[in-house]
């Protein structure tokens, strides 16, 4: 019987990168997957075809969570499935351009908050109806929580941000059997790291802070994850595991 058979998971930002990979790693446990996307539609439709293609699982639903009521909506469609118990939240969405201090923005500094920690704050407050004992929240902080990188100032304070709340949550939340974890990855291949990985360079740089050579894949991530989603995690809560290769050592 596969682990997470008769479970329930919403994988915000599923359309693509390491989304797409856990949403297809939930499925293949036998989760039922509620595929998030936002821009990117034909994207989430390919994922739920693929997961639906191996018999499994999946719709997708559509929300911008950069509005300030976007987490409200999407956890208002959700519910809108008939959907009473949510096992398996991963808020991994997110957002991250890299620029110089003094290029940075107003505009720009908002929408890393709203996306990065604003959405998955209220996402969790909005679902808390149907999250319950052994519900799993997942939220994905980074390398860049703990350690600088030039051009990153704004993001990495998302990711600073993401982790006191994972303590936080967990805290409110544990009473209630609700576990709540992150997962800090290091550079994985995906759209949002070509700023790093989209050259040789780049590729040779991340590889230079890393204890294992070669270029993290998006199911190097969606593993963990997956772990963090079933009872084998059972106590580990309120903590970021690092899973990066061995950077930074
Ligand atoms: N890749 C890395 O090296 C790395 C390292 C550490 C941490 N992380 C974290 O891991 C998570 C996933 O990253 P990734 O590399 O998979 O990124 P990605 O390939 O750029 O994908 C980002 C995902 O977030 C969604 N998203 C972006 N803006 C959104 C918005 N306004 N509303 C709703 N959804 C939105 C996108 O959906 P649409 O395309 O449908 O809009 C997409 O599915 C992020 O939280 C990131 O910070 C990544």
């Amino acid at each position: 019987m596969p682990e997470l058979s008769n479970r329930i998971a919403l994988v915000t930002g599923a359309s693509r990168g390491l989304g797409r990979a856990t949403a297809l790693r939930l499925a293949e446990e036998g989760a039922r997957v509620i595929v998030h996307y936002s821009a990117s539609r034909d994207a989430a439709d390919a994922v739920v075809g693929d997961i639906r293609a191996k018999g499994g699982q999946a719709e997708a639903i559509g929300a911008d969570l950069a509005a300030p009521d976007g987490a409200h909506r999407l956890a208002e469609a959700v519910r809108a499935l008939g959907i009473e118990r949510l096992d398996v939240l991963v808020n991994n969405a997110g957002i991250a351009e890299m620029a110089p201090i003094a290029e940075q923005t107003i505009e720009s500094f908002d929408r890393h908050f709203a996306v990065n920690v604003r959405a998955p704050f209220f996402l969790v407050q909005q679902l808390l109806p149907i999250l319950g004992e052994g519900s799993s929240v997942i939220l994905l902080s980074s390398v860049v929580a703990r350690a600088a990188f030039d051009g990153s100032a704004i993001y990495s304070a998302t990711k600073g941000a993401v982790e006191v709340l994972t303590r936080n949550l967990a805290k409110e939340l544990g009473p209630r059997g609700i576990r709540v974890n992150a997962i800090a990855p290091g550079a994985i291949d995906t759209d949002m790291a070509q700023v790093f990985l989209g050259s040789e360079e780049g590729r040779a740089f991340i590889k230079g802070l890393q204890a294992l050579q070669r270029i993290g894949q998006p199911d190097d991530i969606a593993d963990p994850v997956v772990f963090l989603a079933s009872d084998r995690s059972r106590w580990i809560d309120g903590r970021s595991i690092e899973v990066s290769g061995g950077a930074n050592l």
